[in-house]
């Protein structure tokens, strides 16, 4: 299977099993919006966990907040977002399709590491173990061919973006012979900016409705509460605000499934620091970050730094975490050194007073902030892609499973009696109802037991425990591990702690410290 196809069998498989839906979709859906269902929403929920807890349980100078959507259209005035929230867009005249301009170059660019790594794979085949793959990346001339177009074609690119060169950005969409995937025509228009603010009306029209935005980022409901967080919580610098929520962007170009979404869901911490410490925090964020990616046990290839060529017009520094998704190296988590550019334009366009009191040097200054940005649902679908294996095995057979991390999972045991009789599901609901207080757990007595165990190995359930005639007498049931399909006979009163050793979110959170 091509990582296409596999990518279309993972949207079906999401939809099949309940994790999300298209929204809406007995109206036929509305473009870019899902639903999370009863399995997604587990599996979000325990990501936010996971994320929450590291942030503010795990850092004594954290704290988290929940601020409103809506806000005062003026902080989109100050934080830049009304006149710079841009996305550089072209249309193909023949398909009538509109992309964002730095993407097409980017996919471009893509293309050309995919035939680097296709050089190398090649390579390797031929000459085996003796293969020096250093070497043949700095000598191979398709190679080197290669990399210089994407060097050349990277360094116009993030110098037209750094202008705002739009006319440059087309030429270089024209030099590269990119051509439109729908219409495969090189019949472009020019290139325009487009604000993928979504905006509203507050109060009733007829009364003079003021326009306000629904937040295109959660990370000015955190500035604007900096004073108020820092002086009700006698915080000290540094300290840092986190905050999960819904944010919203017109997105004109929404693909790639969850990937890309109008309306999607982060979860935002920012730091305040003293002036002039910022390069040095964002390297520790840096490293904190990967860290907390990969405790995970996703393979720490799947992970890279990206740095920004064009820094947002808040940034002095700035870098992407990208996840090797199905379609290639992509950003998951956005780390920024946004220096005093927020809370100095607060204050400015407030009016109030924003400086903090060092008690330290005796100075009042702005605070300079290092950001971390992730998309909680680029998180789920990095969790979901990552973890679909179709298995084949050894009796000819094939599973499809989801090898998700056991403390994410949004199952964590199956209680399955082996017949639906002969006292075996009341022993199996008493195991369930001490296990519900800890996990969540469900209970089924349909089908065979080898469909059931195809079940949970689809929704991705690390445990399954099966109470059989001996349970009755012997008082041990069978566990049996999702991944190596191993099974253990143990006792009941045993359960909780075998479980709990893969399960257990303490367990991941102390792989931070
Ligand atoms: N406060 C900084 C900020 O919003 P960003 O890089 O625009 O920075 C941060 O967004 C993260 O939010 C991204 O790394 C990505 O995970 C997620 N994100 C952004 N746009 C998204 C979208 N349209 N759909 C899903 N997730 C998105």
């Amino acid at each position: 299977m091509t990582q296409d196809e596999l990518f279309k069998v993972l949207v079906a498989h999401c939809k099949e099993y309940g994790f999300i839906f298209p929204s809406s979709e007995i109206y036929d859906g509305l473009g870019a919006v899902y639903d999370y269902g009863q399995l997604g929403s587990e599996l979000k929920m325990n990501i936010k966990r996971y994320w929450w807890e590291a942030m503010t349980r795990l850092h004594d100078n954290i704290v988290g907040i929940d601020s409103a959507i809506f806000m005062h259209p003026k902080i989109w005035e100050a934080s830049g977002h009304l006149s710079a929230f841009n996305d550089p867009l072209i249309d193909n005249k023949d398909s009538k399709k509109r992309y964002r301009a730095d993407v097409l170059i980017e996919d471009y660019i893509g293309k050309l590491e995919d035939k680097i790594r296709k050089e190398v794979e090649k390579a390797h085949k031929k000459f085996g173990d003796a293969f020096d793959e250093e070497k043949f990346l700095e000598t191979n001339p398709n190679v080197l061919r290669h990399r210089q177009k994407i060097n050349e074609v990277h360094e116009r690119m993030a110098k037209a973006l750094n202008e705002n060169d739009f006319t440059e950005l087309r030429q270089i969409i024209l030099d590269c012979d990119i051509v439109c995937p729908i219409s495969g025509t090189k019949n472009w228009t020019e290139v325009r900016q487009f604000n993928l603010m979504f905006s509203t009306q507050l109060g009733s029209v007829s009364e003079g409705a003021n326009v306000i935005y629904l937040r295109p980022e959660t990370a000015q409901g955190i500035f604007v509460n900096y004073l108020n967080v820092q002086k009700t919580g006698r915080m000290k610098l540094p300290f840092g605000i986190a905050q999960i929520g819904k944010a919203f962007r017109n997105e004109i170009v929404a693909r790639q499934f969850i990937f890309r979404m109008r309306e999607f869901e982060q979860m935002e911490m920012q730091f305040f620091i003293k002036p002039g410490t910022e390069l040095d925090w964002f390297k520790q964020w840096k490293e904190n970050r990967l860290k907390w990616h990969t405790a995970l046990g996703m393979g720490e290839e799947n992970y890279r730094f990206h740095d920004h060529d064009k820094l947002a017009h808040y940034a002095n520094a700035a870098t992407d975490i990208e996840f090797h998704y199905p379609f290639g190296f992509k950003e998951l988590e956005g780390i920024h050194s946004r220096t005093d550019f927020d809370l100095s334009q607060h204050q400015k366009f407030s009016g109030k007073k924003i400086q903090y009191f060092d008690p330290e040097s005796g100075e009042s200054y702005t605070p300079y902030v290092i950001e971390t940005s992730i998309g909680v649902d680029r998180m789920v679908l990095a969790v979901l892609a990552h973890s679909f294996h179709e298995e084949q095995l050894e009796n000819g057979e094939t599973r499809i499973v989801l090898s998700i991390p056991a403390p994410l999972a949004p199952v964590k045991v199956a209680v399955l009696p082996l017949l639906k009789k002969d006292g075996l599901p009341e022993v199996a609901k008493k195991i369930l109802h001490e296990l519900r207080f800890d996990y969540n757990v469900q209970y089924d007595e349909k089908d065979s037991i080898g469909k059931r165990y195809r079940r949970q190995d689809a929704i991705g359930t690390p445990f399954c425990v099966t109470v059989d005639h001996d349970t009755l007498t012997d008082g041990c049931v069978t566990i049996r591990h999702r991944d190596t399909m191993e099974q253990q006979r143990v006792k009941i009163e045993d359960l909780h702690s075998i479980i709990d050793k893969e399960v257990s979110m303490t367990e991941l959170l102390k792989k931070l410290l």
